[in-house]
């Protein structure tokens, strides 16, 4: 079982968006018990709030259909993931500041693991952009994704 945790600023666009590619290629794939995944934000501006309607639109593009009520990271969630993370840099800093030094470890950036990303590569905040930067966002996740399933889906897998 792994468990990972998406984070972005406000759980609104991009960790939602990665959250429910997640479940929905770990569940055509029968990989549900290998994995728990959640998703928060690095700020509480949204709190409970649904998903941003362009994030949503642009799931339902590509048939997912994901409903997600926004909330925060807190301290105590580092102990309980084995992956944290972070969609920018900016929340990359900001994980590290909450997480306790013996488990920052756990903090990667996310597109450490795209293909076409770097150990730096952000997913680029889409909150002022328009309804493209949201297509362009969701196949960088979608491609991410599909590399942490195939790499954590056996167990025993290295962190
Ligand atoms: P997210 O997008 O971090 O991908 O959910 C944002 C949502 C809201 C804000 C920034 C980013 N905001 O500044 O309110």
């Amino acid at each position: 079982m792994t468990r990972i945790m998406f984070v972005c600023t406000g759980n609104i666009c991009r960790s939602p968006m990665a959250h429910g590619v997640f479940v929905d290629r770990v569940r055509k794939r029968g990989l549900e018990h290998r994995f728990e995944v959640e998703s928060s934000g690095t700020t509480a501006y949204h709190y409970g709030e649904s998903m941003d309607e362009r994030a949503a639109s642009e799931l339902k593009v590509h048939g997912i259909r994901f409903r997600n009520r926004a909330k925060g990271f807190h301290r105590a969630d580092a102990a309980d993931y084995d992956l944290i993370l972070a969609m920018d840099r900016s929340n990359y800093a900001s994980l590290m500041r909450m997480t306790d030094t013996e488990h920052q470890n756990r903090i990667r950036m996310f597109r450490s693991f795209d293909p076409e990303g770097s150990e730096d590569a952000e997913v680029p905040d889409p909150w002022y952009g328009g309804r493209e930067g949201f297509t362009k966002i969701y196949e960088m996740i979608s491609r991410t994704v599909d590399v942490l399933i195939e790499r954590y889906a056996e167990a025993g897998a290295d962190y």
